[in-house]
C-alpha cells in the first residue's frame, strides 16, 4: 500500500516587512492593541512587480530543492489559493510554466484559509490510490491585495507568503496517516471578499506616504465579522483535534508537533490546551507573518523543520479553520530526515 511522505518543503516571504508601527500610521489602531489581541508584531508584504505566482513558484523551487528533484520529477501540482493571479489560467498552470514545467497537471484549489490542509488530504488520497507518484503542493497568498487597507478591524491581521510541500508516494510506512475535512456554508457571511477578483497587476494606492500594491480600499475587499469567526474557529478546531485524534487511534499525549493555521495566537492557545499541550510544542509563526491564509500551515512547517527541531517518527498534527466555514485537520507521521538548504 502506497503512503504519502513529505520529501521536500519550502517557503517564500516578501522581502517588504510592515510592522504593527507603520499600521498605526494608516488606521486607528496600535501596536499594543495588535499583539494583545492577535499576537501579531510585523507582516510581509508582496512587491509590487510580484504575483501570487511568483511566491508560489519560490517556495516550490526550495521545496524541490530540498527533495534534491527538478520540476519535471513531479506528476502533478496543486496550489491552493484565495487570491489567484488571474480568474483564469488557474495559478498552478502560470507556476508549472514559471517553473518550466511540462505535461503534468497542474489546477488550484480555494479553501481559503484552509486550502493547504484540504490540499494534502486531496494529494495524499489520489497518491494512495496510484494515480500520481509525486505531487508539488503550494499554498500561496497575497492577502494584502484584498484587504481594505482602511478597515482596521482586518487589515492588521493579515500578510503574504507561500509555503510548499513535495510529497511522495512510498510503500514504507509512516507518513500522512490521513485528514478530516469538514464545511457548512451556513457561515458564509460572517468572512468574505465578495467582488474580488484576480490579483497580478494591482492597482496602487498611497497613504501616508505608504505606497501599497493593493485593491483600491473597500471595493473588493476581505469582509469579517472577527468575533463571530473568532468563537466558532475555537469551538470547531477543538472538535476537529479530536476526531482526527479518535479516527486515526491516538491520543493527545502522541502528538509530537501542532502545526496550527497562524490566524490569531488567542486561537491557536485554546486549540493546544484543549490538547494539553505545551506551547514549546506547538509552532507559531504568526508573530512575524501574520495570517497569510493558504500558506500559514505550510510557512508554519517550512520553519519548524528549518530549525531542526522535526525528527523522523513524531506526530504531527496540521489544523485550519477558514471562510466558508471550511476546517479540516492532517496527522502525518514524520519520516524525512534534515534538511538541504534550497535556492
Ligand atoms: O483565518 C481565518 C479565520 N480568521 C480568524 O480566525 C480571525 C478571528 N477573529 C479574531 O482573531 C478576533 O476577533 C480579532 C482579532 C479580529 C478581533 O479581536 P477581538 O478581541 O474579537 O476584538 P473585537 O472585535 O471584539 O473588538 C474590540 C474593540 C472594539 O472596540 P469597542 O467596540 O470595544 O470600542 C473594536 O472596534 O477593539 C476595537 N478594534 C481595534 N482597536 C484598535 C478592532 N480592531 C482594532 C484595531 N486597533 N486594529
Amino acid at each position: 500500500m502506497m503512503h504519502s511522505h513529505i520529501v521536500g518543503i519550502g517557503g517564500y516571504l516578501p522581502e517588504r516587512i510592515m510592522t504593527n508601527h507603520d499600521l498605526e500610521k494608516i488606521v486607528d489602531t496600535s501596536d499594543s492593541w495588535i499583539r494583545e489581541r492577535t499576537g501579531i508584531s510585523r507582516r510581509h508584504i508582496i512587491g509590487r512587480e510580484q504575483a501570487t505566482s511568483d511566491m508560489a513558484a519560490a517556495a516550490a523551487r526550495q521545496a524541490l530543492a530540498d527533495a534534491g528533484l527538478t520540476i519535471n520529477d513531479i506528476d502533478a501540482l496543486i496550489v491552493a489559493t484565495t487570491t489567484p493571479d488571474m480568474i483564469f489560467p488557474s495559478t498552478a498552470t502560470i507556476v508549472q510554466s514559471k517553473l518550466d514545467g511540462k505535461d503534468f497537471p497542474a489546477w488550484d484549489i480555494q479553501a481559503v484559509c484552509s486550502g493547504f490542509v484540504y490540499g494534502l488530504a486531496h494529494a495524499d488520497c489520489m497518491i494512495r490510490a496510484g494515480m500520481f507518484r509525486r505531487v508539488l503542493l503550494i499554498g500561496s497568498e497575497a492577502m494584502s491585495r484584498i484587504v481594505d487597507w482602511t478597515d482596521r478591524t482586518t487589515c492588521v491581521l493579515f500578510g503574504d507568503g507561500a509555503g510548499a510541500v513535495v510529497l511522495e508516494g512510498r510503500e514504507q510506512e509512516g507518513g500522512v496517516v490521513g485528514s478530516v475535512l469538514h464545511a457548512d456554508g451556513a457561515y458564509r457571511d460572517l468572512l468574505k471578499a465578495e467582488h474580488a477578483h484576480g490579483h497580478a497587476s494591482p492597482d496602487s494606492f498611497h497613504r501616508e506616504g505608504i505606497d501599497f500594491a493593493t485593491d483600491a480600499a473597500g471595493i473588493a475587499a476581505v469582509e469579517m465579522k472577527g468575533n463571530e469567526v473568532f468563537r466558532v474557529a475555537v469551538t470547531k478546531l477543538g472538535e476537529v483535534v479530536n476526531e482526527i485524534l479518535q479516527r486515526y487511534e491516538l491520543e493527545d499525549k502522541d502528538i509530537d508537533w501542532l502545526i496550527p493555521h497562524q490566524a490569531n495566537i488567542r486561537i491557536i492557545q485554546a486549540t493546544a490546551r484543549k490538547l494539553g499541550m505545551d506551547m514549546q510544542r506547538v509552532a507559531q509563526t504568526v508573530k512575524d507573518h501574520g495570517n497569510t491564509s493558504s500558506a500559514s500551515v505550510p510557512l508554519a512547517l517550512n520553519e519548524l523543520y528549518r530549525s531542526g527541531q522535526l525528527q523522523p517518527g513524531q506526530t504531527i498534527l496540521l489544523e485550519a479553520f477558514a471562510g466558508g466555514f471550511a476546517w479540516g485537520a492532517n496527522l502525518i507521521k514524520w519520516t524525512k530526515q534534515g534538511f538541504s538548504n534550497g535556492t
